[in-house]
């Protein structure tokens, strides 16, 4: 893989401003290190025999000194200071660019426990394994010690965790990515629960073996212990595959103590929305891997009156309370899709890129900026390409990888909320469902109750996208676009939310499903989406409100013929009937999935969702007869 480093004029600057001259490595672990960390870290070195052993504090010197270090290794080129100051671009290995679904496991004791949608191992037999792998797997390499939070440091919705890791590039992603430092350490004292995390990039650097700039190895197992609350990763270095606080820890891991604490860890964005009133709502939604979650998380409403702020927009944590249901985001910053980024779609993200910020796969353009499809409408005339070759417009192929993605400070978008760190989180009065479904699913519909909202969040379907291996636009099923992520049997998952249901009784929030990529006739989408995406939303809160009707259907409640505002937006009444067709046609073979889809969870299903399924297909056969 060719690096431009001494070459590129960018990079002859590799100092950051402020960077300390002497890393800041500690001899040994902290003196506020809990024994039981130390007695591990002790562990997984005797295991892994790296050269060194780094505890992480957390420390913007610490930072520019690993960001310095991987300058110099070539694993990072440094911007231009005058267009993107204190950031970086990453170029992965290109056998290393998505998370590896068919490599991830869960090593529930039973088998049954991990369910039919999760790829089970033994945990004993994955144990032998990975011992096998991870023996002298960091051999010439330093191996960081990586203590963070979840949720703010303290919060009672909180959790920590520690990840080692022999990757400089996955420690300075997860200090923009969580609380992590010496403060998140410190919290763990005598019995406090902390996860485990262990990551090895699988490349020892062995005999003066020189490095390469992105070090990963062909055999990657992400695994799971789920009753041990425990994480190993081997392999890679990208994404949820290693920044394992993220999918591994924030939703496999979690979903289980979810299950068993009576809350919930969603794959979920986090909205606050002040209509014209002054009235405020707060909006948890789910969509599946590169389906818009950071699109809306950072929203322009194109309708006056109406703001939207972030909380989050890729995780909730979400637990019954008094006074319904709160959610906090358990994360710090964003790692966001890149491609389709530009001012026409989330201008907000096109601002908190302006600095600080970790490019991985993306374009580089000749005077040090970066570039992906869609941050302009026209491509610069060259530019070096995610792997480094020079590319043109006519070159045929993607200048930036569909997958590549930025790491950003959630505390550097414009449109956060003050209270994105609230302790205490926010109260959820709707929770919206979403697919990419070019077919069938309307535009909004809202869900008759509780349990039909589950079925809706069970029955998620969506068009794979490059955010994981696998064949991009294939109809796949990601019931609460959760498929990949949670830790425990999926009917498990939806028999919980039915008793968390149970628990809020009338606090419960509404539930919405939503498709912003329905098409028509012609292939193209029927609805323009992103910052139009706010009349819909206005729609659902004035539902919550209770101030506007809904028209009966199969699927649940829409708006009625005059009750969603589509002033202005050129469409027509054909293409208004498409947006929300329910054709009995296409809906019943559909219906026959989602049965078939069930019958694989045997006695598991909650026979709600069963029932849930033959209302509808009662709904559908009558409307037919009418
Ligand atoms: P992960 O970070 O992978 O979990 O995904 P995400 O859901 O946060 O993905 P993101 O918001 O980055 O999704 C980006 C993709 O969704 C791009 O292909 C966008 O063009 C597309 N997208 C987002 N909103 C809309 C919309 O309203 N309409 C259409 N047609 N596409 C949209
Ligand atoms: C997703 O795939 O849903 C992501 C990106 O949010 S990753 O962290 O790589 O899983
Ligand atoms: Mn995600």
């Amino acid at each position: 893989m060719s690096v431009t480093t001494a070459s590129h004029p960018t990079t002859s600057e590799d100092t950051a401003p402020g960077a300390t001259e002497h890393p800041p490595v500690e001899a040994g672990p902290p003196i506020q290190a809990e024994r039981a960390v130390v007695d591990w870290v002790n562990s997984v070195a005797a295991l892994t025999t790296p050269d060194a052993v780094v505890w992480c504090d957390g420390s913007v010197a610490e930072y520019d000194h690993l960001t310095r270090l991987m300058v110099e290794s070539g694993t990072l080129i440094r911007l231009n200071p005058e267009f993107r100051p204190g950031s970086f671009l990453a170029r992965s290995d290109p056998s290393d660019v998505a998370r590896v679904e068919a490599r991830t496991f869960i090593c529930s004791a039973s088998k049954d426990d991990a369910g039919p949608t999760n790829n089970w191992r033994d945990p004993v037999e994955m144990r032998a394994t990975l011992s096998g792998l991870f023996a002298g797997s960091m051999r010439g390499r330093t191996m960081y010690v990586v203590p963070f939070s979840m949720g703010p440091l303290g919060s009672p919705f909180s959790k920590l965790g520690v990840q080692i890791t022999d990757s400089p590039y996955v420690v300075a992603s997860t200090r923009i990515m969580t609380r992590m430092g010496s403060a998140a350490l410190s919290l763990i004292t005598g019995d406090t629960p902390w996860v485990p995390a262990v990551h090895s990039v699988g490349a020892p650097l062995v005999d003066g073996a020189a490095d390469v700039p992105w070090p990963c190895n062909g055999t990657k197992y992400i695994s799971h212990f789920p009753e041990e609350r425990e994480i190993w990763s081997f392999g890679s270095a990208y994404g949820g595959n290693a920044l394992l606080a993220k999918k591994s820890f924030a939703l496999r891991i979690a979903s289980v103590m979810a299950r068993d604490e009576g809350w919930l860890a969603e794959h979920m964005l986090i909205l606050r929305v002040t209509n014209p009133g002054g009235k405020v709502f707060h909006v948890a939604a789910a969509f599946p891997s590169a389906c818009g979650k950071t699109n809306l998380a950072m929203l322009t409403p194109s309708i006056p009156g109406w703001k939207v702020e972030t909380i989050g927009d890729d995780i909730a944590w979400l637990r019954p309370g008094p006074d319904g249901l709160r959610a906090i985001n358990p994360e710090a910053g964003f790692f966001g899709v890149a491609p389709g980024t530009g001012a026409a779609t989330n201008q907000t993200a096109v601002d908190t890129l302006w600095g600080n910020t970790i490019f991985t796969n993306v374009a580089l353009r000749d005077d040090g900026d970066i570039w992906w499809e869609g941050l302009s409408d026209a491509p610069p005339s060259h530019l070096l390409d995610w792997e480094g070759k020079d590319w043109t417009a006519t070159s045929g192929t993607p200048a930036a990888h569909p997958n590549s993605r930025f790491t950003v400070a959630a505390a550097q978008c414009p449109s956060m909320a003050d209270e994105w760190d609230d302790p205490n989180g926010v109260l959820i009065d709707a929770i919206i469902f979403g697919g990419r479904r070019g077919t069938n699913v309307p535009l909004v519909v809202e869900a008759r109750g509780w349990e039909h909202g589950v079925f809706i969040g069970a029955t998620v379907s969506s068009e794979r996208t490059a955010a994981a291996e696998g064949t991009v636009g294939e109809l796949r099923r990601d019931p609460f676009a959760m498929m990949p992520f949670c830790g425990y049997n999926m009917a498990d998952h939806w028999a919980h939310w039915l008793s968390v249901g149970e628990k809020l009784g009338a606090r419960a929030p509404r539930i919405f499903q939503v498709n912003w990529f329905r098409k028509g006739e012609d292939g193209a989408f029927l609805w323009p989406g992103f910052a139009e995406n706010s009349r819909v939303l206005e729609w659902i809160l004035e539902r919550v409100n209770g101030s506007v009707p809904a028209a009966n259907t199969p699927l649940g409640w829409k708006p009625t013929s005059e009750g969603l505002n589509l002033e202005g937006l050129g469409i027509t009444a054909r293409q208004k009937e498409q947006l929300f067709e329910v054709d009995p046609e296409a809906w019943l073979p559909e219906l026959d999935g989602i049965e078939h889809f069930f019958a694989g969870f045997g006695d598991r299903l909650p026979n709600a969702l069963a029932n849930q399924l033959a209302e509808i297909r009662m709904r559908l056969k009558f409307s037919i007869e009418n």
